[in-house]
């Protein structure tokens, strides 16, 4: 049984087994939460990524697959890379947001990861409308089968957590 928290504040804060990135695909950095992670965990996550690009993903991470390095100098053990989807008025790409949390609690499964913390994937940059991607988010984990334990949706400000609390009740 997954138990889903909500917490307002900082992923790379957080006290979990892995925390899940916002990534792009070159898995090289970014602003946002991405940029977030590789500044406070250091050099050893973009060092993990560069040799994930050279031996798996010489064309960068398709959007809504994970892949998990290293989480440095943060208190998780790892950091989960997803690649949301870019917000479009005219297709519908949600069965990718879906999946980046599919994903993200398969590849923790496979780690022995616990406790999980995500972020709002794609509502930031990637321009998800915040209501819709919270409801995306808190669906997909309940529907997911998964040993974890805790999902933890860290969010940044108050407009996300409020949006999160409305979907999970
Ligand atoms: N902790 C928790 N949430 C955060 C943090 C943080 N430290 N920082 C930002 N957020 P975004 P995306 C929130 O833009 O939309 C990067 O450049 C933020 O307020 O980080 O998936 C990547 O390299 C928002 O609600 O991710 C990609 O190019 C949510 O996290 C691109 O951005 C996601 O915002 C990915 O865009």
């Amino acid at each position: 049984m997954t138990t889903i928290t909500l917490v307002q504040g900082d992923i790379t804060q957080q006290s979990v087994d892995a925390i899940v990135n916002a990534a792009n695909s070159s898995l090289l950095g970014g602003g946002g939460v991405d940029g977030a992670i590789h500044r406070r965990g250091g050099l050893a996550i973009l060092e993990d990524c560069r040799r994930l690009r050279a031996s798996h993903y010489g064309k960068g991470l398709p959007t809504g697959q994970a892949v998990a390095t290293t989480a440095g100098a943060l208190d998780a053990r790892w950091v989960i890379h997803t690649v949301g989807p870019v917000h479009s008025q005219s297709l519908d790409r949600s069965a990718l947001l879906a999946s980046c949390y599919r994903e993200s609690l398969r590849v923790a499964d496979e780690l022995g990861a616990r406790t999980v913390a995500f972020p709002a994937v794609s509502a930031g940059i990637y321009g998800w409308p915040m209501d819709d991607a919270a409801r995306i988010a808190v669906e997909t984990v309940r529907s997911t089968e998964t040993a974890v334990e805790e999902v933890r949706f860290v969010l940044f400000d108050e407009r996300a957590y409020d949006a999160f609390a409305a979907q999970v009740g």
